[in-house]
């Protein structure tokens, strides 16, 4: 397999083709932050948390599911933005207050979450499985746990609502 050349942050790696952006920054140490991808899932791209800024290209790309090529130019600033912009920050009242994922993402990069509250969907907590408690007011809409049901549980019994054309 053929190794393609590429700077992250003015840094330059080689890469085998076919590796991702985001695992072409591990290699030099740069972490990009995630949420939607886990190494146990399929690639699903769905989050943008892990979006960075390529010279030259109209918008930011998903370091997750996007090949390095050869001669880009990345640069991994672009992702703070994207992190609670749909998402309710009443995190002192929540229960997973200091044992969130996506908590700590944003006090690790700083994400000011009251600058990005315009789209928040009402919180109304969904209990009427005795499995899951669904709170979409919280839901950044990365879709983990729709995949986790069909991947590491074999279940399906999660999709996803109120996206693209359904
Ligand atoms: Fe890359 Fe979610 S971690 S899109």
């Amino acid at each position: 397999m053929s190794d393609v050349k590429l700077k992250i942050d003015n840094i330059e790696v080689t890469v085998p083709k076919g590796t991702t952006i985001l695992d072409a920054a591990k290699k030099l140490n740069i972490k990009i932050p995630t949420l939607c991808y886990h190494e146990d899932l399929c690639v699903a791209g769905n989050c943008r948390v892990c979006v960075v800024e390529q010279l030259g290209a109209r918008t930011l790309q998903a370091s997750c599911c996007v090949p390095a090529g050869d001669g880009m130019e990345i640069y991994t600033n672009s992702a703070k933005v994207l992190l609670l912009s749909e998402h309710n920050n009443d995190c002192l009242r929540c229960a997973k207050n200091g044992n969130c994922e996506l908590q700590d993402l944003a006090s690790e990069y700083a994400v000011d979450a009251n600058r990005y509250l315009s789209v928040l969907t009402e919180s109304i907590i969904d209990i009427s499985s005795p499995s899951i408690q669904k709170d979409d007011s919280k839901c950044i809409r990365c879709q983990r746990c729709v995949r986790t049901c069909a991947e590491l549980q074999a279940v399906n019994a999660l999709t996803a609502a109120n996206k693209g054309k359904e």
